[in-house]
């Protein structure tokens, strides 16, 4: 498969390992590993493809936080192999939070995976695909200390207008209900020399959003230059103060720890955007202690409303997970009164999905399905309802818009995204992505608005 390419006297002799897909499922951490994935594999003299047909190797960065999640991956593996797209000359890498997750379970349940990795091992893959074509051994490598990657990998590539950044790996919470702290480890905070370092080559690369990433950002700890620890709302500042910092953002945010350093923070910098994902997951206290979330529904309500105190035109959004085990009518209806109490914009709902492992996995769950939809169902409506009422009215403002690239739709017009990270769609030329431009709201569609450049 290694081939010789660009010999040229001008150039240097270049040594091509083969091409590579990424394929990415979960939420932006993964986001954030896959894009590390793609810097490395580039780094290491593979070629990207940005599809898997025809591809040497085929890296799958998938999910594990529900069981829809886990079937995802496994039947497209089994529509490529089905479609020839994986042939036995392919080596596929299966990883990410799935990796840790099943290990080497992974090995018996598809036999076309060569490669299992994890989120801590992301940066060993080139390592691994090498052994897996010298030896036809396959690989299951997904133990690693919980920094090692950031260390490892190289310089971060081109992003775009926003990118990425993960300040902290692993979450400790350990709610009833959730995989991710056995699949990504125990919440460990990348020190603030190197995030600010990680901040300052994307700006130079043109970017002018930065999103901090973290099960649960609030309770950042990482080791500041002088020896100290640090905070989340010192490490907001220190990147406020990064010229060429634009616009801030920041997911996941635990209503735990949501101190009023934090609020501070938010009300002193105008560069954090208007809006804010903190996930509350249920307006029932039974149900919140059963989840061992240690916040009750109250707590939530005080802490929104400091927030709008301190930032009037925040934008709250959130995750509800309906049918947690033994949740009756009469939970659903506390959750739909929070709803009601908070009026969220754009959020996620989900099922609850049985993990095995967690402890909510052993608690009985009698609920039926049919009745957890038809939850689903409603609670669906009703944050849809106030997401339409937030949209609508944007109708006849200005908004400050970070074009993020051509609309897919018609290639005349330009996407970005406001403040409280609406869609904005509007005629313009390709010169102007990558920056931050006044767009008139002249026309409101569900989730998306159309506008016109001032
Ligand atoms: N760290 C974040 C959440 C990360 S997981 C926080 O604590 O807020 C993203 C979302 O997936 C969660 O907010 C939750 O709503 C949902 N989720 C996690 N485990 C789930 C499960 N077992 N079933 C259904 N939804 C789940
Ligand atoms: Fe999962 Fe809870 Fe950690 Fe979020 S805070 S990742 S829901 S254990
Ligand atoms: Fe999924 Fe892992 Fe994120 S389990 S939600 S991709 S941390």
């Amino acid at each position: 498969m290694a081939e010789l390419t660009s010999i040229s006297l001008n150039h240097p002799v270049k040594l091509q390992m083969g091409t590579f897909y990424v394929g990415v499922w979960g939420c932006q951490m993964n986001v954030y590993d896959a894009d590390r994935i793609r810097d490395l594999m580039r780094a290491a003299g593979f070629v990207e493809k940005t599809e898997p047909q025809g591809a040497d190797v085929i890296i799958l960065v998938t999910c594990a936080v529900r069981a829809k999640a886990e079937d995802k991956v496994f039947n497209q593996l089994a529509a490529w192999r089905h479609q020839g797209v994986i042939t036995k000359d392919t080596v596929v890498a299966l990883g990410g939070c799935i990796g840790s997750e099943l290990a080497d379970q992974i090995l018996k349940l598809d036999a076309t995976v060569n490669i299992v990795f994890g989120p801590r091992t992301a940066h060993r893959l080139p390592n691994m695909i090498a052994r897996c074509r010298t030896t036809g051994d396959k690989v299951v490598d997904v133990e690693a200390n919980a920094l090692e990657k950031f260390d490892a990998l190289p310089e971060q590539g081109q992003r775009g207008a926003s990118a990425f950044v993960t300040i902290m790996e692993g979450c400790s919470n350990k709610c009833s209900y959730c995989i991710v702290p056995y699949t990504r480890g125990e919440e460990e905070s990348r020190p603030e020399q190197d995030i600010l370092d990680e901040i300052v080559t994307h700006v130079a690369h043109g970017v002018k959003e930065i999103h901090l990433l973290g099960q649960n950002v609030n309770s950042y700890r990482g080791l500041t230059p002088e020896g100290t620890i640090g905070r989340f709302s010192s490490l907001l500042y220190e990147i406020a103060a990064i010229d060429g910092v634009e616009r801030l953002r920041f997911t996941t945010s635990n209503p735990m720890e949501f101190g009023d350093d934090i609020i501070q923070a938010i009300a002193d910098l105008p560069i954090i955007a208007d809006s804010i994902h903190i996930p509350v997951q249920s307006g029932s206290d039974r149900i919140l202690q059963l989840m061992r979330r240690n916040y009750t529904s109250d707590d939530y309500r005080t802490l929104i409303g400091k927030l709008r105190q301190a930032r009037p035109n925040i934008y709250i959004s959130t995750d509800i997970i309906v049918g947690f085990p033994g949740e009756t009518d009469a939970d659903f209806n506390e959750t739909m009164r929070l709803v009601d109490d908070i009026k969220f914009d754009t959020s996620f709902s989900f099922i609850y999905s049985k993990r095995p492992g967690t402890p909510a996995a052993e608690m009985a769950d009698e609920v039926p399905l049919e009745h957890k939809r038809q939850h689903l169902y409603t609670l669906q409506a009703r944050l849809e309802e106030y997401a339409t009422q937030y949209s609508q009215a944007m109708y006849g403002t200005r908004q400050r818009v970070l074009v993020e690239g051509v609309s897919r739709k018609n290639e005349h017009e330009l996407k970005g995204r406001a403040s409280n990270n609406r869609i904005v769609v509007f005629a313009g030329e390709p010169s102007l992505i990558g920056s931050l431009v006044d767009v008139d709201i002249t026309q409101v569609m569900s989730h998306t608005l159309k506008g016109q450049l001032v």
